[in-house]
């Protein structure tokens, strides 16, 4: 029997990690398989974790309101060296690119316990940007035994570096696993639409106004290197787009963060709840909000996952960033940068709404992330 343990702590990463959970939980005779939750966030994570119904064996509890990037390393550190020397684990699994997962690598390597890395293998080579999040994948990457590559060009970026090939393998991203669960769910349940429908209604946003054809544009933000100036451009900009185009409706599930929502209050004023065509709302659970994507006709966003998503929806993705780890989807097409700056966006969105066939170019749907079988080829390298 070998033990394995899943750690994470934010919301994209428990979208990502949970369907690996589900796969180990396929085979009790080989894994004894237990998850470890960091609470680096708090209400986002529980969303998640309510919605695949996972039960965490450990929880770290360490989310603070304001936290910096010295608490949640410190707090995780120190908080997974009591909880590995508990579960002993054979190996600990960890996602992607937040603290969570370089402190939780960290730890297991001051115990000598092996890492097998998530979404390993995605570069921008910028330090700074996305920041923390290119130097924590870089570091949980230089710690982990098994790589787990979500592309063939993530695995080439492995290569380069010097990584051994045979510690590589190219699964698919499980994000794409966690989005056919939730597809699938939503398609084979009117009574689950039904009550999709209502739970948007009551976060504020009413999808029969889509009705007629009214378009919709999807928008996200919270990256660390967009506060505070990037994010006021970008709320400038919404602002003008609000105005330029009344007949279109523009929904914004805000993170949690302040610092993501400190700016949109200073854009918009203190009271966000009646704004005409404008409609800022609390975090989705991740039904609704798939929901709500594949409902959209563009995506506005800075969110990694979003933009392994959309694409696979057919939805045009302007991704409010300088650079991207996740190139496939920008070589298809389908993705395009625009940074924060309020020129381009308000252009580019223009265009997307205004100019069918520009819009029609970026919308066709492709799938460069995976097909859905991440999982079972994570599971099967390590049966
Ligand atoms: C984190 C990750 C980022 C990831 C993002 C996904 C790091 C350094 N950052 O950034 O890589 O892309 O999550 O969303 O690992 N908060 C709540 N409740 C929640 C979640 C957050 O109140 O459920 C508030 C708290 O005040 C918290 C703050 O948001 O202190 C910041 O959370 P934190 O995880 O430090 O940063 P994120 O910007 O969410
Ligand atoms: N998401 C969600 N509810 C929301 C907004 C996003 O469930 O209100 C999902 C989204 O579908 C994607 C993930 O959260 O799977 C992305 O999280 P986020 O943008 O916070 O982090 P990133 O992917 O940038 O690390």
């Amino acid at each position: 029997m070998k033990k394995i343990l899943l750690v994470f702590g934010t919301r994209p990463e428990a979208i990502k990690m949970a369907p690996l959970v589900k796969e180990f939980q396929k085979y009790p005779e080989t894994f004894d398989t237990k998850v470890c939750v960091t609470g680096q966030h708090r209400q986002m994570l529980d969303q998640v974790l309510d919605l695949f119904e996972i039960t965490p064996d450990y929880d770290l509890n360490i989310m603070k309101q304001g936290q910096d990037l010295y608490d949640v390393t410190a707090r995780v550190l120190t908080g997974m060296r009591d909880v590995l020397r508990d579960a002993k684990p054979d190996v600990v699994l960890v996602h992607g690119d937040t603290t969570t997962s370089t402190a939780a690598a960290l730890a297991s390597f001051y115990q000598q316990i092996p890492v097998g890395h998530v979404e390993a293998g995605l570069r921008t080579q910028n330090i700074y940007s996305p920041w923390p999040e290119e130097m924590n994948r870089q570091i949980t990457g230089r710690i982990a035994e098994y790589d787990f590559a979500p592309t063939p060009l993530s695995r080439e970026n492995l290569l380069k570096e010097n990584v051994s090939a045979d510690k590589i393998r190219v699964t698919g991203n499980t994000v794409i696993d966690a989005l056919y669960m939730v597809v699938d769910k939503i398609k084979n349940s009117i009574l689950l639409e039904g009550t999709i429908i209502s739970e948007l209604k009551k976060s504020g946003y009413d999808i029969s106004r889509l009705r007629n054809g009214k378009k919709l544009v999807l928008i996200t933000g919270h990256r660390r290197e967009n506060f505070g100036e990037g994010f006021i451009s970008m709320c400038n900009a919404i602002k003008t787009l609000t105005e330029q185009y009344p007949e279109v409706d523009f929904v914004y599930p805000m993170h949690l963060n302040p610092n993501v929502r400190k700016p949109i209050h200073e854009v918009f004023g203190e009271d966000l709840s009646n704004l005409g065509n404008m409609f800022f709302i609390e975090p989705l659970e991740y039904l609704s909000f798939v929901y709500l994507m594949e409902k959209s006709n563009i995506v506005l966003t800075d969110s990694g996952g979003i933009q392994e998503e959309a694409p696979g929806l057919g939805k045009p993705v302007l991704v409010m960033r300088d650079t991207t780890e996740r190139p496939e989807a920008l070589e298809a097409g389908t993705v395009k940068l625009v940074g924060t700056d309020y020129d381009k966006i308000v252009k580019e969105v223009s265009a997307l709404i205004d100019n069918r066939e520009y819009y029609d170019s970026m919308s066709k749907a492709v799938n460069p992330y995976g097909d859905g079988k991440a999982c079972e080829r994570i599971v099967k390298t390590l049966l």
